[in-house]
């Protein structure tokens, strides 16, 4: 049954029965209240809208009278078919276009940020979410801690110094509800004077977006072949520095261990704060383990921000940061009223799966089924396109870039492609300036594709970028 929330007014000439009467005719008319659909009963409308029986009665009758709704057994008031002479009245247009619907997922969507759901291990899943709805009903149905359930955090300190070499408290560590979230939080985190940001060029859009929405000025950093031109940085008058130092995006080289060391002292000198954002970090196919960033922080200048997006699904929403001890003060006094984004189960559930070695086992498997893509991607590049293509940043990650060496206009090529039911993806977006700048490449994620739709979609490319 549905209910019905009209604005009625007692101080108005007009009696409550008409309001009432005029507001529902108005609804049929405009379509809301569409043939078929059943109304509340006298006495639930009566009670829902603290009005008398007889008023809600006398407005029924009235619609009745003039042919808009009928008495039906069993059903009670149900509105009628309009009448082919009464005009509908249109409905005022929103505003903002509404975004068009999701259509049916293409075959061939080497989209970037898209992971194997169905590697997901949903039976383990399940039974930590079972496991953490028996936790005392006063833990599970309130707000839960600000910055994220004990537990967790404690799972993720652990996961930290082990996977990444970080050494941190669970005290610095704040749950968030993705990296836009949490960068925002920082935005406001930050003094006044602290709002220049230097950022990686090419970079995250994303969080670009982010900076920029909370008036932040930017400042792009060229890139040399191993990563961020540091030189570049101290030139500027940045007191913030983003980076994925670990796997940049969207060029996939990794920070080497001088600039790393040449980018912390830049932030001791000028006072300023780095955000590491280590987002995919744990698929790495080749070379040894490259710690963070932030565990060579030792003058606690670096905020690192991980998510469990790539390594287990971005549908839980839930990403975590550490923050400098020296920060901790200012942000509890800033959020000490801002409550925790994220769902307490959801977080209970996940430091039970941490706790049990779930991740650790759902990682360790993924880099297989990721690595096996990867080659797979690859291998198919080289035998459709040979020299004509060059793969850039495939050491990580769940993407790749390909540069086909006679193609200069992208766009073109990703609308053809799409046309095939192929859909490609141009970096440019990652470029502060992508008209001027931006290099010809192509982001291929393979993440969310099986190996033969990878080879089959590279084969079917093929007709478009080398048309015999
Ligand atoms: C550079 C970068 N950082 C962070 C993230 C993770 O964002 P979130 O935790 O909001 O899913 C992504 C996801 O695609 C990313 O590309």
């Amino acid at each position: 049954m549905i209910e019905l929330t009209p604005h009625l007014d007692s101080r108005q000439r007009t009696p409550l029965y008409e309001q009432l009467y005029e507001y529902m005719k108005r609804e049929m008319m405009q379509g809301h209240l569409s043939a078929g659909t059943a109304l509340p009963s006298v006495r639930a409308l009566s009670k829902h809208l603290r009005i008398s029986r007889n008023t809600v009665e006398a407005a029924y009758a009235q619609l009745v009278a003039e042919g808009y709704i009928e008495s039906q057994p069993r059903k009670g008031f149900v509105v009628k078919e309009l009448d082919d002479d009464v005009v509908p009245i249109v409905a005022l247009k929103p505003t903002v276009t509404p975004a068009p619907l999701p259509s049916v997922k293409p075959r061939y969507d080497f989209r970037y940020g898209h992971i194997d759901v169905s590697q997901f291990p949903l039976r383990a899943w399940r039974a930590c979410m079972n496991e953490a709805l028996d936790a005392p009903p006063e833990e599970l149905l309130w707000y839960g801690e600000r910055q994220g359930e004990i537990g967790l955090r404690q799972q993720i300190a652990r996961y930290l110094f082990q996977a990444r070499g970080i050494h941190c408290s669970y005290e610095q560590i704040v749950i968030g509800a993705g990296i836009h979230q949490m960068t925002g939080l920082l935005c406001q985190l930050f003094s006044p004077k602290t709002n220049v940001v230097a950022m990686e060029n090419p970079s995250y859009d994303g969080i670009r977006t982010v900076f920029a929405n909370h008036r932040y000025r930017l400042i792009p950093i060229s890139l040399d072949k191993d990563g961020l031109n540091i030189a570049a940085l101290e030139e500027s008058d940045a007191n913030i520095a983003y980076v994925t130092p670990s796997h940049q995006l969207p060029l996939g080289m990794v920070l080497p261990i001088g600039k790393r060391q040449k980018l912390l002292k830049w932030a001791e000198a000028k006072n300023a704060f780095i955000i590491e954002d280590d987002y995919d970090s744990e698929f790495r196919y080749e070379g040894k383990p490259i710690p963070a960033l932030k565990a060579l922080d030792t003058q606690d200048r670096v905020i690192y921000i991980g998510t469990f997006s790539k390594m287990l699904t971005p549908a839980l929403r839930v990403c975590y940061m550490v923050l400098p001890v020296r920060l901790l003060p200012t942000f509890q006094q800033t959020f000490h009223n801002y409550n925790q984004p994220v769902a307490t189960v959801v977080q209970k559930a996940l430091a039970l799966f941490m706790q049990k070695g779930h991740l650790e086992r759902h990682i360790r498997k993924m880099r297989n089924v990721y690595a096996k893509k990867r080659q797979a991607l690859i291998e198919v590049i080289r035998e459709q396109f040979g020299e004509k293509a060059d793969i850039i940043g495939d050491k990580a990650g769940l993407h790749l870039l390909v540069r086909f060496r006679h193609i200069e206009d992208v766009e073109e090529l990703v609308v053809g492609a799409k046309s095939e039911g192929i859909h490609i993806y141009s970096a440019s977006k990652y470029w502060f300036d992508p008209a001027r700048v931006a290099p010809p490449y192509i982001l291929l994620g393979f993440g969310g594709m099986s190996e033969s739709d990878i080879r089959e979609g590279v084969r079917r490319l093929k007709k478009i970028v080398l048309p015999s």
